[in-house]
This record gives structure tokens, C-alpha cells and sequence, in this order.
């Protein structure tokens, strides 16, 4: 990360006033980097994490910063508690204008021993969980018509950067890009964007303690930009995110420190 990108940002930036903004996963890791960036551009960010504890720590941490922010408990793997944290939201700020999709899991399996179990557990968060908030967040963004923004959190192993045993994460990952494009499709009429964001290796607490083979493979070249901070993913999700992004839908995007150069 550069001098500038660790810049605080100014609030008002790329159009933000106190917009409602989920991020799920934002207890810890990369969700933090765009909670952070989020916060400080005046979004209102709903700090939504499985950990409640961890959740209502990253909230606490950005109000007293002068932000705006809260938090939620959220189990992505859990429909219900969708529905019911996402109504919370509703009850409390009103329709959300964006939803950040960034909640996941990292472990990996050799797809030789690979199991039904495990693809099952992956794809529980990191695609049947996006669909199922990208779909309660985008019914009360219609019911609000003022438009909105969704942002899936992907990974750069879709574009090759990949190790042993990321054949049931790479999938789960996979089905983000169908997702964004038919709901992109679909949402345009309101006037609702969806993107991904496909990260590049970024060393968080999930990627150091996931589990797995030994993750030797083409995502061991180090990117000629260097590693990709929790903030660099942060940065670009928030102009996706925002106000002024409203041309922009359907669009994959690597933040990757440039690996794909390699
Ligand atoms: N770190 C990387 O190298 C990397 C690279 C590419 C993509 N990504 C993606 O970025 C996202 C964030 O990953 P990270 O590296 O920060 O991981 P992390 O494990 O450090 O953080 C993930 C957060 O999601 C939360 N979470 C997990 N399961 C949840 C559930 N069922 N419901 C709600 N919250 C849940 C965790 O509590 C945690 O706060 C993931 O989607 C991951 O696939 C990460």
C-alpha cells in the first residue's frame, strides 16, 4: 500500500452522506479495510459479522474515530438469520443503498479428496449466503427507489492465481460472477449496480489459518505491486460502492497488486 492510499479519506468522498452501507464479514481482515474506507467517506456502515463481539468492537472503534457505524449479527450460512438481521438493519437505518458482500471462507481440499460435506459448508457462505442477502438487501432497495450498490468480494484465483486445493473455493467464487451479471441485469431497471471484486492474496487471519494442502502453486508469485492490504481491497469496493458509480455494472474487477502480470 502507498503513502496515499493509507491517506484518510475526506468525508463526502465520491459522493457518500451517511448512506447506509452493510459490509458483511467486517469483524476482522479484508471487511475491516473497507468498513475503514467506507466510514470515512461518511457511508453509515452496518459492520455485519458472525462474531457479534467482533462486530460490535469494529462499530465501537468507528464511532469513536467520528464515523458513522453499527453492527449486526449475521450467520451467512444461515437463512434465517438473514432475514432477521437484514430486517433489523431496515427497522433501524431504513433500506440499505449498499451492500458489501465480503463474509467467506478460505479453507481448501484437494479435489481428488474433496467432499460433498465441504463443498456444501464453502458454498453456504461464499454463494448461497451473497445470494440470499443480495436478495433480501435488493427487495428493500427497490422498495426505496433511489437506486443502490451490491459488491461481491470474489478471489483472483478466477483469473489464475490459484493454489492446491482450490477447486470447491474457486467454484464458490465462480458463482459470484453468474450471480452479478443476471442480477445486474435484472436490477438496472431500478437503477441498482453489481460488481465483483476479485482479491488478490492479502494476509488476514482466514487466509493465514486456513485450512488445507499445502498452498503451493501460481499464487505464490509475488505480484510486482507487492501484496494487497485489507485497505487497497477497501479503496476499490468503495467507489463501487458509492454514489458517483452509477455507470458502472456487471464489471469483474482483480485487485491483485498486479499478479495477473506476472
Ligand atoms: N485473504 C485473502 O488472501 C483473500 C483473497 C481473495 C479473496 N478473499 C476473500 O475476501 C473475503 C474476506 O476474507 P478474509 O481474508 O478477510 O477472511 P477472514 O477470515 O480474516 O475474515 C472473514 C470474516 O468473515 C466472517 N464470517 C465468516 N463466516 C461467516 C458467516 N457464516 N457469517 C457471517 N460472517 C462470517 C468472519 O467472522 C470474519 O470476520 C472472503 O470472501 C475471501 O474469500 C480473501
Amino acid at each position: 500500500m502507498t503513502g496515499a492510499a493509507s491517506a484518510v479519506l475526506a468525508k463526502g468522498a465520491y459522493g457518500f452522506n451517511g448512506e447506509v452501507v452493510i459490509v458483511t464479514g467486517a469483524g476482522r481482515g479484508i471487511g475491516v479495510g473497507i468498513a475503514d474506507v467506507l466510514a470515512e467517506a461518511g457511508a453509515t456502515v452496518i459492520v455485519a459479522d458472525i462474531s457479534v463481539g467482533m462486530a460490535r468492537e469494529r462499530a465501537d472503534t468507528l464511532r469513536m474515530a467520528g464515523h458513522l457505524a453499527d453492527h449486526v449479527q449475521i450467520d451467512v450460512a444461515d437463512e434465517a438469520s438473514i432475514v432477521r438481521a437484514h430486517a433489523q438493519v431496515v427497522a433501524k437505518h431504513g433500506a440499505p443503498w449498499g451492500l458489501v458482500n465480503n463474509a467467506g471462507i478460505l479453507d481448501r481440499q484437494l479435489l481428488l479428496e474433496a467432499t460433498a460435506a465441504e463443498w456444501d459448508r464453502v458454498n453456504a457462505v461464499n454463494s448461497r449466503g451473497v445470494f440470499l442477502l443480495m436478495r433480501e438487501a435488493s427487495r428493500a432497495m427497490v422498495e426505496a427507489d433511489r437506486g443502490g450498490r451490491i459488491v461481491n468480494i470474489a478471489s483472483a484465483a478466477l483469473i489464475g492465481s490459484l493454489t492446491y486445493g482450490h477447486t470447491i473455493y474457486a467454484a464458490s467464487k465462480a458463482a459470484l460472477m453468474g450471480l452479478m451479471r443476471a442480477a445486474a441485469f435484472e436490477l438496472a431497471a431500478h437503477r441498482i449496480t453489481v460488481n465483483t471484486i476479485m482479491a488478490g492474496g492479502v494476509a488476514t487471519p482466514g487466509a493465514i489459518q486456513s485450512k488445507g494442502p499445502a498452498p503451493e502453486g501460481p499464487a505464490r508469485r509475488r505480484p510486482p505491486l507487492g501484496m494487497c492490504t485489507p485497505r487497497d481491497i477497501g479503496l476499490a469496493t468503495l467507489f463501487l460502492a458509492s454514489p458517483l458509480a452509477g455507470a458502472l455494472t456487471n464489471q469483474g474487477i482483480a485487485v491483485d497488486g498486479g499478479w495477473s502480470v506476472t
